[in-house]
């Protein structure tokens, strides 16, 4: 199963597709992810994408689509797949549909977590992550259990993103809402949008979410 989980940023994307690579064994793409790996390793399409992600912009629809080709193509065809912040222009949602066909798969759904926007600040700037193992925390969400010490691995170091600032944010959000929602239309047309509360408690966007996926 492929599926696309649309948001604007801070919505729970990230947190829930690890959920389901965790519980379906599912592939989780997040071309955020890449990009910040390809900015760390110094590569070419880092160094160009690095100052357009730290001013909250959008990265070229030629790179991201390009480096979603590659990694489908390192997936088995069987791989069920989320993606998390692709497509996020109608440029990429027409390059993931021509990706996808000549891959000989499909898009089962795109689920939509829908949020309030004012929340969304304070969800980004108390957002760390665990700097050996990724596992993501909140300054009043969700803190390790033990304090200073990651619940998964144990790791004891801690990083936050360079673009979670209230300035980034909102222009992420801005971009958001002039490029990104626009695309619901083209799935709404194909029968395969569902929308979840992106607000409620993460266990129950958990659940609501696997829900639509067994349906
Ligand atoms: P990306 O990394 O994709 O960031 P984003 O879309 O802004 O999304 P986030 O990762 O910020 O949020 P999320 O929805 O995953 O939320 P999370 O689960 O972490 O993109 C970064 C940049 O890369 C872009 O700005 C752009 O420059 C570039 N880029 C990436 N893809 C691109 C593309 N396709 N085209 C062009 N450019 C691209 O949750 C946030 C926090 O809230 C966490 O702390 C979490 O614990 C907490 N939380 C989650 N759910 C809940 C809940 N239900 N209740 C309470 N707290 C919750």
């Amino acid at each position: 199963m492929n599926i696309i989980l649309l948001g604007p940023p801070g919505a729970g994307k990230g947190t829930q597709a690890a959920r389901l690579v965790e519980n379906r064994g599912m592939v989780q793409l997040s071309t955020g992810d890449m990009l910040r790996a390809a900015v760390k390793a110094g590569t070419p399409v880092g160094l160009q994408a690095k100052a357009v992600m730290e001013s909250g912009g959008l990265v070229s629809d030629e790179i991201v689509s390009g480096i979603i080709g590659e990694a489908l193509d390192a997936l088995k065809s069987d791989t069920g797949v989320i993606f998390d912040g692709y497509p996020r222009t109608e440029a990429q949602a027409h390059s993931l549909d021509e990706l996808l066909a000549s891959r000989h798969r499909k898009l089962h759904h795109v689920i939509e977590l829908e949020v309030n926007e004012d929340a969304l600040v304070e969800r980004i700037t108390g957002r760390f992550t665990c700097a050996t193992c990724g596992e993501g925390y909140h300054d009043t969400f969700k803190q390790p259990k033990a304090n200073g010490v990651c619940d998964k691995c144990g790791g004891k170091e801690f990083k936050r993103r360079a673009d979670d600032n209230e300035e980034t944010v909102r222009t992420r959000m801005a971009e958001y809402r002039a490029k990104t929602a626009p695309i619901l239309p083209i799935y709404e047309a194909r029968g395969i949008v569902s929308r979840v509360d992106g607000m409620a408690d993460m266990g129950d966007v958990t659940e609501a979410i696997s829900a639509i996926l067994d349906a």
